[in-house]
């Protein structure tokens, strides 16, 4: 693996899931593999779970990290070709990437969308130069319109959580939010979730809240959440802003949240979110506090899904 920015740079998904769960059993199994090699994590944005279990996964691993919070403490970065540097940005990412590739083996990045301009967006050019100009392997730790790392967290949380032998029910529903959050992580969930191919897949959501289809191909869209809860296995629970009229929030229908009383549709459902989660706005107290939660075992494993990425990385190099 030469980059991990979205499912297109997985080989054998199976197999890494599976790596992923060995590394879940026996974390110090390759505590060898990335011994004298440095990993550099770049946040452009805030994190908690994908800093941390980053950290955690390539210390299992021997490796060291080093975490730079460039949005706080470096240099603003500028990204457009050919601009003149006058005014806010004091660096262009063709001469810091390069260096970077030379302090690092690794590098990781996290950058948000602008939710302004989707077509800037959803070209990726920020992840998409540093992937150019660094000259050594990028993961995305969440880019403008993909979230890889969770994604592949949240497969290998229904695997291990999902033990007959029919297909599960996957449900993705829209969540209220008090402002405008981006589609990444949705995005990113359907993606994998289509791609992994073993599960009946549905998303809901009001009117408006398309996604990307190049995301959800194959996935029933249903503007109805109380069709799409009916016997599901798993339901994901997250707010997106809108793809259509980019960046806007149309809806805060406090009905879309998920409570209780909706979870009685479902068969037993395990409930999901990739954290951190808006309580009594996006998911009610209840489901958080209640067995039918998955969401801490599910930040658990981000550590798993790192180890497993940063070890197939690290055995290719
Ligand atoms: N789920 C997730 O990416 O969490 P952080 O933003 O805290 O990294």
């Amino acid at each position: 693996m030469k980059k991990f920015v979205s499912i297109h740079d997985v080989t054998n998904l199976d197999a890494l899931v599976s790596q992923a769960l060995k590394y879940k059993d026996d974390p110090l199994a390759d505590k060898s593999l990335g011994v004298g090699k440095r990993l550099g994590l770049l946040f452009l944005n805030p994190s908690m779970r994908t800093r941390i279990s980053t950290q955690v996964a390539a210390q299992n691993l021997g490796m060291e990290t080093v975490v730079f919070n460039v949005g706080q403490e470096g240099w603003a970065l500028e990204f457009g070709e050919g601009v003149v540097m006058n005014g806010t940005t004091v660096e262009h990412v063709k001469d810091a990437a390069p260096v970077l590739g030379l302090y690092f083996d690794i590098l990781g990045i996290r950058t948000f969308p602008s939710l302004k301009n989707k077509e800037e967006d959803y070209s990726e050019q920020f992840i998409q130069q540093f992937i150019r100009f660094s000259n050594i392997p990028v993961i995305s730790l969440e880019s403008a319109t993909l979230h890889p790392l969770q994604s592949l967290t949240d497969i290998i949380t229904i695997t291990e959580s999902f033990r007959e032998k029919r297909k599960p029910k996957v449900v993705l529903t829209w969540a209220p939010h008090v402002k405008a959050l981006p589609q990444c992580v949705a995005n990113s969930f359907a993606q994998w979730v289509n791609g992994w191919g073993k599960a009946e897949f549905v998303v809901t959501h009001p009117k408006g809240y398309e996604l990307d289809e190049q995301f959800t191909q194959q996935a029933k869209i249903t503007y109805s959440q109380a069709d799409a809860l009916k016997d599901a296995d798993f339901v994901y629970v997250k707010n997106w802003s809108q793809y259509r009229e980019y960046g806007q929030v149309s809806s805060q229908d406090p009905d879309w949240m998920l409570t209780e009383n909706k979870l009685k549709l479902t068969n037993q459902a395990k409930v999901m979110h990739c954290l951190p989660v808006r309580r009594n706005v996006e998911l009610s107290d209840e489901i958080l506090d209640g067995t039918n939660s998955l969401v801490t075992r599910q930040a658990g494993n981000r550590v798993w899904a790192a180890q497993a990425v940063l070890s197939e990385i690290l055995k290719s190099k």
